[in-house]
C-alpha cells in the first residue's frame, strides 16, 4: 500500500489509474481505525479496482472545547490495518496541506436543512466542517464511489444532499453500523470511556432497540420516546436528543411514513455517544371512511 501526504503525487497517481479505466473508491476517515472503518474498506474493495483511504483529523468539524487536540492519532497501526484489508493508497495530509491559508479564511460548504437539528443542533458548524473536507477530498480524489458508515446517519444524509446539489458524479454507499458483541456501536470515541462507563454504554443501544420494538408493536411515538428517554436517564445517561425522523431525515409524519429512523445522542460523563436504528411503525388505523 502506498502512503502519500501531498496533493501533487496523489493527483498524479490517481490520474494514472483513471487513464487505465480503473474504478476508484474512497473511504474518508479520521483514523484510529476499528472494525467499522475496515467494513467500509472491505465494501469499497468489493466495488472498485482501486481503494483509497484518507486519514485526516479535520479541525474544521470540531467545535471550540471539543476533542480535536485529544483525538487519537495512530498513523502506524492504521496503516497496517488498511494494508491488511487490501487498501491500495492511503492519503494522510497535514492540516497545512489541506488548508494552507489557515482555517479562518477557508472556503466552506454548507448543506442547509439536513445539517440542522439532531447532532447539528448541539455541534454548531460541525456539518459545515464535514461538508467542506468531504468536498475537498472528492475534488482531490475524484472517486467513482465513496463509502460512509450508517452510524453517522446524519452525516451520511448531509453527504448525499451535498453530492446531489453539487452534481458530484459519485455514488455514495452507506454501510451498516458495526457493533461490539454487547451491541455498542464501534466508535473511536469509545476509547474515552472508563471501565464503568464502558460497562454501561451498551444500554444505549438496548434502549434504542426496545423503543424500536415498542414502536413496531403500535406504541404511540411520543410515549415510546418519552419512556426511552426516562429509561436512559435512569441508567445514568444524559440525553442530548432522541428523535424519530423519516428515512432521509425529513420530519417524521406518522400519517405518511411507515419506515423511519430512530436517532439518539447521549453523554456518559463528557463522552458523547451517537447511535441509530431503522424503525417500522404500523400505519394508524380508523382514519378511513367506513361503509356499513
Ligand atoms: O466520519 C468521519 O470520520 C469524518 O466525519 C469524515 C467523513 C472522515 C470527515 O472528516
Amino acid at each position: 500500500m502506498q502512503t502519500l501526504h501531498d496533493i501533487a503525487p496523489l493527483r498524479e497517481t490517481l490520474q494514472t489509474h483513471r487513464m487505465a479505466g480503473r474504478r476508484i473508491a474512497l473511504v474518508p476517515t479520521m483514523g484510529n481505525l476499528h472494525a467499522g472503518h475496515l467494513a467500509l474498506v472491505d465494501r469499497a474493495r468489493g466495488l472498485a479496482d482501486v481503494v483509497v483511504a484518507t486519514l485526516f483529523v479535520n479541525p474544521l468539524q470540531f467545535g471550540a472545547g471539543e476533542d480535536f487536540g485529544q483525538y487519537p492519532r495512530t498513523l502506524e497501526s492504521d496503516r497496517d490495518k488498511l494494508a491488511a484489508h487490501d487498501c491500495d493508497l492511503l492519503f494522510a495530509p497535514s492540516v497545512e496541506t489541506l488548508y494552507p491559508d489557515g482555517l479562518e479564511t477557508q472556503t466552506q460548504v454548507q448543506v442547509p436543512d439536513v445539517s440542522e437539528g439532531l447532532c447539528g443542533g448541539t455541534r454548531i458548524g460541525h456539518f459545515d466542517g464535514v461538508a467542506t473536507v468531504v468536498s475537498l477530498l472528492f475534488h482531490l480524489v475524484q472517486p467513482d464511489i465513496a463509502c460512509f458508515g450508517e452510524k453517522d446517519f446524519q452525516q451520511l444524509a448531509v453527504i448525499r444532499k451535498l453530492v446531489a446539489d453539487l452534481h458530484f458524479p459519485i455514488e455514495i454507499v452507506g454501510v451498516p453500523t458495526v457493533r461490539a458483541e454487547d451491541g455498542l456501536a464501534l466508535s473511536s470515541r469509545n476509547g474515552y470511556l472508563g471501565d464503568d462507563d464502558r460497562a454501561l454504554a451498551p444500554a444505549f443501544h438496548r434502549e434504542l432497540s426496545r423503543c424500536r420494538d415498542a414502536l413496531a408493536s403500535g406504541r404511540p411515538p411520543d410515549a415510546a420516546l418519552s419512556e426511552a428517554r426516562q429509561a436512559l436517564q435512569a441508567s445514568g445517561f444524559r440525553v442530548d436528543y432522541l428523535e424519530i425522523r423519516g428515512p432521509s431525515l425529513a420530519p417524521f409524519d406518522i400519517a405518511r411514513h411507515a419506515e423511519g429512523r430512530l436517532l439518539g445522542a447521549v453523554y456518559l460523563g463528557s463522552t458523547r455517544l451517537i447511535d441509530n436504528v431503522a424503525v417500522s411503525l404500523p400505519r394508524p388505523t380508523g382514519s378511513g371512511i367506513r361503509h356499513g
